[in-house]
C-alpha cells in the first residue's frame, strides 16, 4: 500500500491532506491513552500482593486517587509502571515503597501492630 502524506498535486489539496494526517495522529493518541488506561492502577483498578504469613494485601487505585494521589506521585519515582517482585516490610518500614507515604505522616504507618490489618487480609 502506498501512503502519500505529502501531496504532489499542487497547493489546493495541501490543507485537506494535512487535516487527514492530523486526524490519524489524533486517533493514535486516543488509542494509546485507552490502552494505557486498561492497565492503569487508577480509579477502579486494584493490585493484589501475596503478603506472606500476614495475609494478602489489596492495593486499591481508586481509594488512593480519592485521597488525591496522582500517577506521578508513585510512577516512576517509587514504582515502575509494571507489577514487580514482592515488596518486603523491612523496606517499607525503612521508608521505601508503600512506606514512602505510610510512615505515620502522610498516611498510617507500616510498623504499628494496630495497622497490619488495614493492609493485610487473611
Ligand atoms: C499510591 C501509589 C500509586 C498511584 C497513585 C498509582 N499507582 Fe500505579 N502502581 C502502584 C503500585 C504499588 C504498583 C505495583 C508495583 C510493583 O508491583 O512493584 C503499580 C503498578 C502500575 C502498573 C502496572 C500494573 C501491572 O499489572 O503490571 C501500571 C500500568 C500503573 N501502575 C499505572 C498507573 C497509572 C496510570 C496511575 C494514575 C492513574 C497510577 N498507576 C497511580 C502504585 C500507584
Ligand atoms: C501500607 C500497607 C501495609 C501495612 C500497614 C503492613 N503491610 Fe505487610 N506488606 C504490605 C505489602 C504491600 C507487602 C508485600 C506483599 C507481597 O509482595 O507479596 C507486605 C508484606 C508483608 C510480609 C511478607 C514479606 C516480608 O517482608 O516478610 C509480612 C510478613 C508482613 N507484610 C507483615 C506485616 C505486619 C506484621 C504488619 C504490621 C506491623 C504489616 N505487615 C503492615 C503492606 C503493608
Ligand atoms: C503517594 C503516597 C502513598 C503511597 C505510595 C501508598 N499509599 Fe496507601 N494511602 C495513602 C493515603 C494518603 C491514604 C489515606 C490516608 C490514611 O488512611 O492514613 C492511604 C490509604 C491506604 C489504605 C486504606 C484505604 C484503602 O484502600 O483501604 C490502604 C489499605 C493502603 N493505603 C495501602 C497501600 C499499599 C499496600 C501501598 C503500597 C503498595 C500504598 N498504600 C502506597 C498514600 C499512599
Amino acid at each position: 500500500m502506498k501512503i502519500s502524506l505529502i501531496p504532489v498535486g499542487g497547493n489546493t489539496t495541501k490543507g485537506g491532506e494535512k487535516m487527514r494526517f492530523g486526524v490519524i495522529i489524533f486517533s493514535l493518541l486516543i488509542l494509546v491513552a485507552f490502552t494505557v488506561n486498561a492497565f492503569a492502577v487508577g480509579p477502579g483498578k486494584t493490585l493484589e500482593f501475596a503478603g506472606g504469613s500476614a495475609g494478602k494485601v489489596v492495593f486499591d487505585g481508586k481509594s488512593h486517587a480519592d485521597k488525591g494521589a496522582k500517577c506521578t506521585d508513585c510512577h516512576t519515582k517509587i514504582y515502575p509502571m509494571k507489577k514487580g517482585p514482592g515488596l518486603t516490610m523491612a523496606e517499607m518500614n525503612a521508608g521505601k515503597s508503600c512506606g514512602t507515604c505510610h510512615n505515620g505522616e502522610k498516611a498510617f504507618k507500616t510498623n504499628d501492630q494496630a495497622n497490619c490489618n488495614k493492609c493485610h487480609k487473611k
